[in-house]
C-alpha cells in the first residue's frame, strides 16, 4: 500500500512526525479497523455485549465504543444493526464524542447543532447522550447523504433531532447565537481513510488540501454567530496535515478573538487503535456579543393536536402514550415543546418522530413511529430471534401468518425494533419501507457490504 501513497503526502508526514515516521509507516502493513458504538437508546453495554457473538475489546475513548476484532461479514443487514442496536463507526471518529463528554454540559437541556453532518455518526452520538428536553440539528448540504442521516437517525431513535439541508450560511442566518454546542466535523483532504478506502488516495493532491483549507475556514467563519456567549465549538477532520488541522484553527482564532481554545487533540494510527481524527475544542467568551434571534419566524406553523383520532391511534398501538403531539400539514408528530420550537423556526425535512399521516378518513401510523417510541408499551409485538426463518422472511418483504387479536404489530429482534405489520384479512401485512427491506437487496448487493462507509 505504501507505494501507492503521493510522494508529497510522504514528505508531509515525514516532516510533521520525525522520529515516529517509521512507525507510522508500518501502519500501512496493518488492516484498517471497524468499530462499532453501542446505541444507548436501546440498550446496555451489558447486554448488548452478553446478546452479540462478536469479538468486541474496548476503544477507551467513550463507554459505549468497540473495535471489532474479527471479519464480520455483513454486518449492516444484522437484525440487531437494522433494529438500531449499534452504529458502525470508525473508533478514532468516537474521539468527538468524548471531547463532547469532557465537556461536562450533557447534564442539562442543550441546543446542538451538527453543521456537516451525514452520514450521522456524531449526531446519532452525541444526539443519544442528550437529554430528551434537549435538541439537536443534524444539518448536510447534500441533499443524497442527508437522506442517509435520516435514515441512521430514524434506525437509530434519536427523536430529539432535525434534520436540515442547508448552506452553513443559511444555517448562520436562521440560528444567530443559538446553540450551546457547535459540531464542524469538516469535509477534508481525508488522509486518515487512506487504509479503509484506498480510493481516497487518488483523490489527494497538495491542491486538495488548500482547498479544503479554504473551504473549512468558510465553514468555520458562519458556525461561529451560531454559538451562544459561553458555548462551545468543536472542530474536527479525518486528516493529519497542519494545514488544515491547526493552521485552519490558528487562522480561526487569530480573527475570533472571542474564542478561546480549550483543547486540541491528534490520534494516529501508530500511537491509537484507530485510522485517524483531529479534534479541538474552543469556547466562545461569555462576553461575547450576542445577536439575539430576530423575533423567530415560525416558518413551519406546527399546532398542538386536539382532534381525538390521533391519540385513538396511539392507544390502539400503545398501552401508555402520553407523549406531546403536534401537526403540521397532514403530518403528526411527537416532540418537545422545546424541539417544536427550534424546528419551527427552519425549513427542515425531519423532526422529532413523525408517528402518523393523515390519509383520507384515517391517521396511517409510520415506521418512524415503531423505531422511536422509547418507554411506551405496546399493545401487540412479535418478538423474534436473529436466526427466525420468519424474522428472515419479514426483513425481505413478506407477509406473517395472523396473530391473535389487534391491528398493529411492532416486529422486533431480542426486543430491538425493526419496524410494524399491520394485521388485515386474515394477515400480517408487511410496513417495512421497501429501501429497508434488505435480504432482497442482499442477494443483489453481494460485493457491497453496506454501512461499511459510516463514519
Ligand atoms: C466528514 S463528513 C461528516 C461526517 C459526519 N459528521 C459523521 O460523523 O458521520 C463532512 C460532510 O460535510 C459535507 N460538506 C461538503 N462540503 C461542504 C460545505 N462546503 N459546507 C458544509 N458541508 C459540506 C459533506 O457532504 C459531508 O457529509
Amino acid at each position: 500500500m505504501i507505494e501507492k501513497l503521493p510522494k508529497d503526502y510522504l514528505n508531509n508526514m515525514r516532516a510533521l512526525l520525525g522520529e515516529e515516521y517509521e512507525a507510522f509507516l508500518q501502519s500501512y502493513s496493518q488492516p484498517a479497523l471497524r468499530g462499532l458504538r453501542i446505541n444507548t437508546k436501546r440498550t446496555s453495554v451489558e447486554r448488548f455485549l452478553t446478546l452479540s457473538k462478536w469479538k468486541l475489546s474496548p476503544t477507551n475513548t467513550i463507554d459505549n465504543g468497540f473495535i471489532i476484532e474479527e471479519r464480520v461479514r455483513k454486518i449492516g443487514y444484522h437484525p440487531y444493526h437494522i433494529g438500531g442496536a449499534f452504529y458502525m463507526q470508525e473508533p478514532s471518529a468516537m474521539s468527538v464524542i468524548a471531547e463532547v463528554e469532557r465537556l461536562n454540559i450533557l447534564n442539562r437541556p442543550l441546543k446542538v447543532l451538527d453543521l456537516c453532518a451525514a452520514p450521522g455518526g456524531k449526531s446519532t452520538g452525541v444526539g443519544e447522550k442528550l437529554s430528551s428536553d434537549s435538541v439537536i440539528v443534524a444539518n448536510e448540504l447534500v441533499r443524497s447523504r442527508a437522506n442517509e442521516l435520516i435514515s441512521n437517525i430514524e434506525r437509530l431513535g434519536i427523536t430529539n433531532s432535525v434534520v436540515t439541508n442547508l448552506y452553513p450560511k443559511a444555517v448562520a442566518e436562521y440560528f444567530p447565537s443559538y446553540f450551546d454546542l457547535v459540531l464542524v466535523d469538516a469535509p477534508c483532504s481525508g488522509e486518515g481513510m487512506f487504509r479503509k478506502n484506498p480510493e481516497v488516495i487518488y483523490e489527494w493532491s497538495t491542491e486538495r488540501v488548500r482547498s479544503s483549507a479554504e473551504i473549512q475556514r468558510e465553514i468555520l467563519s458562519h458556525a461561529k454567530s451560531c454559538v451562544k456567549p459561553g458555548g462551545y465549538l468543536i472542530y474536527s477532520t479525518c486528516t493529519f496535515n497542519t494545514i488544515e488541522n491547526e493552521g485552519t484553527i490558528d487562522c480561526f482564532l487569530n480573527i475570533n478573538s472571542d474564542f478561546e481554545l480549550i483543547s486540541q487533540r491528534r490520534i494516529f494510527p501508530h500511537t491509537h487503535r484507530g485510522e485517524g481524527h483531529f479534534v479541538c475544542a474552543m469556547r466562545k467568551s461569555e462576553e461575547a456579543e450576542y445577536h439575539p434571534p430576530r423575533k423567530p419566524k415560525a416558518i413551519n406553523q406546527y399546532r398542538k393536536v386536539k382532534d381525538s383520532a390521533f391519540y385513538e391511534l396511539m392507544s390502539e398501538i400503545f398501552t401508555d402514550f402520553d407523549s406531546e403531539a403536534y401537526i403540521l400539514g397532514d403530518n403528526y408528530y411527537m416532540a418537545s415543546p422545546g424541539l417544536i420550537e427550534t424546528a419551527s423556526i427552519v425549513p427542515n425535512i425531519y423532526s422529532g418522530v413523525l408517528a402518523g399521516i393523515q390519509k383520507k378518513n384515517r391517521i396511517e401510523p409510520t415506521h418512524t413511529l415503531f423505531m422511536a417510541a422509547h418507554g411506551y408499551k405496546y399493545r401487540n409485538q412479535l418478538d423474534f430471534s436473529p436466526d427466525s426463518e420468519e424474522l428472515r422472511s419479514y426483513l425481505s418483504g413478506n407477509t406473517l401468518a395472523a396473530a391473535d387479536e389487534g391491528r398493529y404489530y411492532l416486529i422486533s429482534c431480542d426486543g430491538f425494533p425493526l419496524g410494524y405489520a399491520k394485521q388485515s384479512d386474515g394477515l400480517l401485512k408487511n410496513k417495512l419501507p421497501k429501501g429497508l427491506r434488505v435480504y432482497l437487496r442482499e442477494e443483489k448487493d453481494e460485493k457491497n457490504e453496506k454501512s461499511e462507509t459510516e463514519e
